[in-house]
């Protein structure tokens, strides 16, 4: 299943839509309250430095003549935003005496008041400027007073970046702490993924709601719920096959009985085969409830892993697997064979490992051709131990080899007498204790391999580890 990318403001990932939309906002926040700063701030200096120039001007015009202004450097004037103080002849054309004579480029303003003047010596800057009004008397010398504008606006930015600072520096921090939350949110679901990908499928669990955050909770509250749902629909499933097979079973066996009994009182000729094929139906019969029964016993919820593990010689156990089966096998006239190069030993209940091999025997037995081989072998490959069985029979076409362990499927056209089960118990009871079964055709298999099939079966690392327990014969 693919996921859909999200857009560029709504990424998919929550971490990243959080991240991104928390620094967006951090840095409006910021922008928004040094803007605020410089222009309210701005506005307070402004008024209160205007305020303070018309006092100096006040300062100077009292006086008569006007004392001469104390003298002021570059660095005060352009930097330090110090007041420039001019005095003026009466008619506004020579300057008499200035706190700094470079900036005589400014001239008297023609009206009284406050003013703005540009200047591009001795450097392009700007200039506040207030002129005093004219004395009573014609020739009273005029004052003016200027202040660098840049200097105030220097003053109000710097301001401005410092309200706007305390809010960029949280930006980290909220940052690391949002990081932290989603980081502990996902671990939490991805502690719950883990839980749900570690489920049995045949006995699925609820899922612990201890460290699942409120938001997520109820997404884990259904699914609980649909396990429960889930784990009863199996339940009534599975008891209803155990017990149909089970109700089955007697009734078969008396029929069994019965026919045993019956033999001795058929005619000879043509009833007798009509008998055999009814005999041999009720065996079908018999084999098909006993492997419902033991599938719906795999199923059974709460079975405990293992319940009698034992230390299992294979070799032992294959030769007898084989000598229960020769009655097959003798009445097919098939030849079949045993050999075991290695002694491996699997913990595990005996009966699962038979119910194995015995599948795998039994299939091999019964799609090899009327006179055919079997081989069973026992041996190591690349370091480890396997068993295989090996049939010349047809083999499984390769549309079919995926779903050969399937329930209830059998190869189109493989003949009547089956039911599909055994390979699907062979399988769930191979997993149970570590075993895994691998089915190749034989020409694929091997270098010039004939027709028919390989079963073959890994046994677990740990099987040639152990020392075999000795056995007799
Ligand atoms: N050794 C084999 N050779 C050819 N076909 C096989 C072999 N083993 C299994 N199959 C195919 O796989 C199907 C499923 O096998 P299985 O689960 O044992 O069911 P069943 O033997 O009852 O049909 C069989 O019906 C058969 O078509
Ligand atoms: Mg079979």
């Amino acid at each position: 299943m693919s996921v859909a990318p999200g857009r560029w403001w709504r990424p998919r990932s929550l971490r990243t839509q959080l991240l991104f939309w928390l620094v967006t906002l951090h840095l409006a926040a910021a922008a928004l309250t040094a803007w605020f700063t410089f222009v309210a701030y701005g506005d307070l200096v402004h008024n209160a430095l205007d305020e303070q120039m018309r006092l100096v001007a006040d300062s100077y015009a009292g006086g008569d003549p006007p004392r001469s202004p104390r003298p002021l450097d570059g660095n005060a004037a352009l930097v330090r935003g110090a007041f420039v103080v001019q005095i003026w002849s009466a008619d506004g054309r020579t300057l008499r005496a200035s706190s700094w004579p470079p900036l005589a480029v400014v001239p008297l303003q023609p009206q009284p008041g406050f003013g703005d003047a540009r200047t591009d010596a001795p450097a392009p800057s700007r200039w506040r400027v207030f002129t005093a009004e004219a004395g009573p008397r014609a020739d009273q010398p005029r004052v003016q007073v200027l202040q660098n504008e840049d200097y105030r606006r220097r003053r109000a930015l710097r301001r401005a970046l410092l309200e706007g600072l305390p809010i960029a520096l949280l930006l980290p921090l909220a940052l690391l702490i949002l990081w932290l939350i989603v980081s502990a949110a996902s671990r939490s679901l991805r502690a719950v993924a883990r839980d749900v990908a570690s489920q049995d499928e045949r006995r699925p669990t609820e899922l612990s709601l201890a460290r699942v955050p409120d938001e997520i909770a109820p997404l884990v509250q259904a699914f609980n719920q649909l396990l429960s749902r889930v784990r009863s629909a199996f339940a009534t499933q599975r008891r209803f096959v155990q017990d149909a097979a089970h109700e089955l079973r007697t009734p078969m066996a008396a029929i069994g009985l019965q026919i045993e009994n019956l033999r001795a009182h058929v005619p000879a000729g043509e009833a007798t085969e009509r008998f055999n094929q009814l005999e041999a139906g009720v065996t079908r019969a018999q084999h098909l409830i006993e492997q419902l029964l033991s599938l719906s016993r795999q199923d059974a919820p709460g079975r405990p892993l293992a319940p009698s593990r034992e230390a299992v010689d294979i070799e032992t156990l294959l030769r007898e697997s084989v000598s229960q089966l020769m009655v097959l096998a003798d009445a097919r006239r098939v030849d079949i064979g045993f050999e075991g190069s290695i002694a491996p030993v699997v913990q595990a209940p005996a009966a699962e490992l038979r119910s194995v091999f015995d599948n795998l025997i039994d299939n091999a037995l019964r799609y090899a051709p009327e006179g055919g081989v079997v081989d069973v072998r026992l041996h190591e490959v690349d370091g480890h131990a396997v068993v295989d069985v090996l049939d010349n029979g047809p083999g499984i076409p390769g549309s079919s080899i995926g779903r050969v362990f399937d329930r209830f499927f059998r190869v189109p056209g493989a003949p009547a007498g089956g039911s599909g089960l055994g390979l699907a118990i062979a399988r769930t009871a191979a997993e149970r204790h570590g075993l895994r079964i691998e089915l190749r055709n034989r020409d694929e298999a091997e270098e010039g391999g004939g027709p028919g099939l390989l079963a073959r079966v890994h046994l677990p690392p740990a099987a040639l580890a152990a020392p075999a327990p000795l056995t007799p014969g």
